[in-house]
């Protein structure tokens, strides 16, 4: 594997478990220094993966490249701006950023109850929005600055699949997510005279620890050598089109998003 970014440092929110660790992972293997996050120190032994933050910067850093922890809510401005000071601190001023921290946690930490589009609690949409929206939005005004000033940089944001199309389960979550991917086309337009690209990626369903433990699976998907495509993802192909929308290769592409979810929302939206 090419080492590409080598000499570039990389910010990925949610990197202690899931997508987040898959990207992080993938970056440096590329070359990259790579901060990893999470909300708590322990958020990566929620479903198994590895019992604390420090264990995932560990085993990222075998890739060579260097490696921080920071721990914060990306829903909390003060904690964004303490967590930025430190990663530069630590590693320098950030170049990639992935903002793949979110996903469907109400209020209490689990799904909303109901998760309809009528009944779904006030508070539960008010976790939804901190956790999805607010959040890629105030790590973007906190990092993507620094960005401009360098003349350089890129940024993924993490939509979903289900930002395409109407559901009936995951409502709020899956406005959030549309609202994510528009958020990520203003901010192109933004920066676009500034060297700044800013793309999303929109994950299909995709086999992570909490994607497995959080549903009944369908058994006929879970197989990834089925060739239809109709299969659930593995994180590593999420991790693939974050490393290219990081990356030169992508140098002419922005405010796009690439959907990886094996041809699922190849009609809609
Ligand atoms: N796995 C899938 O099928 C799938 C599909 C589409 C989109 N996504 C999106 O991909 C991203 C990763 O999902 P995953 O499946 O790896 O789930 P995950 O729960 O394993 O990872 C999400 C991470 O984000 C962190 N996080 C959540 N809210 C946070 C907050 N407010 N502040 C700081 N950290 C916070 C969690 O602690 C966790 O580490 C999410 O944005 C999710 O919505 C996942």
């Amino acid at each position: 594997m090419t080492k590409e970014l080598t000499g570039k440092i990389a910010f990925v929110t949610g990197s202690g478990r899931g997508l987040g660790r898959a990207m992080a992972e993938r970056l440096a293997e590329l070359g990259a220094d790579v901060a990893i996050h999470d909300i708590s120190w322990t958020a990566p032994a929620k479903f198994g993966e590895a019992p604390d933050l420090g264990a995932v910067a560990k085993a990222i850093a075998r890739h060579g490249g260097k490696t921080a922890a920071v721990i914060g809510n990306i829903g909390d401005k003060a904690a964004v701006a303490r967590m930025k000071e430190e990663i530069e601190a630590k590693l320098g001023r950030v170049d990639i950023l992935v903002n793949c921290a979110g996903g469907d946690i109400g209020a209490s930490g689990g799904k909303p109850q109901p998760n309809d589009a009528l009944g779904i609690p006030l508070e539960d949409i008010r976790a939804l929005t901190e956790n999805n929206l607010y959040g890629t939005i105030l790590v973007c005004q906190a990092f993507v600055p620094s960005m401009v000033k360098a003349g350089s940089g890129s940024v993924i944001n993490i939509g979903s699949a289900a930002a395409q199309f109407g559901v009936t389960n995951g409502v709020i979550y899956a406005a959030l997510k549309a609202a994510v991917i528009h958020y990520t086309r203003c901010l192109a337009a933004d920066v676009r005279r500034e060297g700044v690209r800013v793309n999303a990626v929109s994950p299909g369903a995709t086999k992570t620890a909490r994607f497995e433990a959080t549903r009944v699976v369908d058994p006929e998907k879970m197989d990834s050598s089925i060739k239809s495509l109709i299969r659930y993802g593995e994180p590593e192909e999420m991790a693939d089109a974050v490393a290219f929308l990081a990356g030169p290769r992508s140098k002419y592409i922005s405010g796009q998003v690439l959907r990886v979810d094996g041809g699922e929302t190849l009609f809609p939206g």
